[in-house]
């Protein structure tokens, strides 16, 4: 099972570029950019990784990515998650991106998107992973300067393909985005939104993420299965939910391989991601391998995982097709 899921196309769906950020890269990030850091060594970075909801990984998450202030250093990052991405056969991607994170540390936008497309372009280029761009809200800051950021983007409109919302939930419901989330359709993004796992009013938020923002997809979504009305709403529309296994071991403390099978045999598109692999210490094949193991999933199951990634993508329809058949081949071919 291993060996099958290492070979396997896949896609990403969920990966937070500033997620990526690894120790080593934290210290090399410093020294250059001459930022003292409180730990001395990448492995004392590691030992402080003490995370058990939401808001202890995100103090950690914001407090390290203050090295990154160059387009170089943008750069250098989307290409370090490339390449890992290329070792675990990761052929397509739409990675997040949080600017507001840098913008509000006086990191120009410009600075920010324009290493990370220079990333992308040289990834489509020499390692054939190509990836489409989601750029988040920081659900905990305010609307208007979601607002703002989204007119900031514009100029970049056509390396975007959609927005998100991420960071940190409590408190902080879709609703608060409405009009930033309708302007953002009107240009013409795809729209996505977390729903991270057991937050508080978790059930409104899907709710609201389905009937009043009209979401593409959904990222996590795991609560969903405790209502049958929200089940019933994502199958019948057909929406994504971009589950991250090795993420939610941090909070649940299991991999929730019951919940993505559930999902599978409810015909809920579920997929495998790894939100913030350098965090979480797991890339995407890590996350296949474990949760196939944790889960006992049958080689059906994970190639369904990956098919309902490229289905969910959002792909022009014969590059869709292409990856799917690029992945069936794969799964009859293997032995
Ligand atoms: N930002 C980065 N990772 C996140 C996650 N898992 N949930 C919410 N916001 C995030
Ligand atoms: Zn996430």
């Amino acid at each position: 099972m291993k060996e099958f899921i290492e070979g396997m196309p896949k896609a990403e769906l969920h990966v937070h570029l500033e997620g990526t950020l690894e120790p080593e890269h934290i210290f090399a990030l410093a020294q250059r950019n001459s930022i003292e850091l409180e730990y001395s060594t990448p492995e004392e970075v590691v030992a402080a990784y003490d995370f058990h909801d939401l808001p202890s990984f995100l103090k950690i998450y914001y407090a390290a990515m203050n090295v990154l202030r160059e387009e170089v250093d943008f750069y250098e990052l989307a290409c370090q998650y490339f390449e890992k991405a290329a070792a675990d056969n990761v052929v397509y991607c739409e990675p997040f991106f949080d600017p507001q994170a840098h913008t509000s540390r006086g990191v120009d936008f410009k600075t920010i998107i324009t290493g990370i497309r220079r990333a992308q372009e040289d990834a489509a280029k020499n390692l054939g992973v190509e990836s489409n761009l989601i750029m988040c809200f920081l659900r905990d800051m305010s609307a208007e300067s979601a607002m703002e950021h989204l007119e900031m983007c514009l100029p970049y409109r056509e390396w975007i393909i959609g927005v998100g919302l991420d960071s940190d939930e409590k408190d902080n419901p879709p609703s608060k985005f409405e009009a930033v989330f309708a302007r953002a359709r009107e240009e013409g993004f795809r729209l996505t939104m977390h729903c991270d796992v057991n937050q508080k009013d978790i059930h409104e938020h899907i709710r609201e993420c389905l009937d009043l923002i009209k979401v593409d997809r959904i990222d996590h979504g795991v609560n969903s299965l405790e209502d049958e009305s929200l089940i019933r709403d994502i199958v019948d529309r057909g929406l994504g939910l971009t589950v991250c296994p090795v993420s939610n071991r941090f909070v649940v403390q299991s991999l929730t391989s019951e919940e993505i099978r559930t999902m599978l045999n409810k015909g809920m598109k579920a997929t495998v991601n790894s939100d913030d692999p350098a965090y979480f210490r797991a890339y995407m094949n890590d996350n296949f391998i474990e949760l196939a193991e944790e889960g006992n999933f049958s080689r059906d199951e994970i190639v369904q995982l990956s098919r309902n990634a490229f289905e969910i993508a959002w792909l022009p329809a014969d590059r869709r097709q292409a990856y799917i058949n690029e992945l069936e081949r794969y799964s009859q071919s293997a032995g």
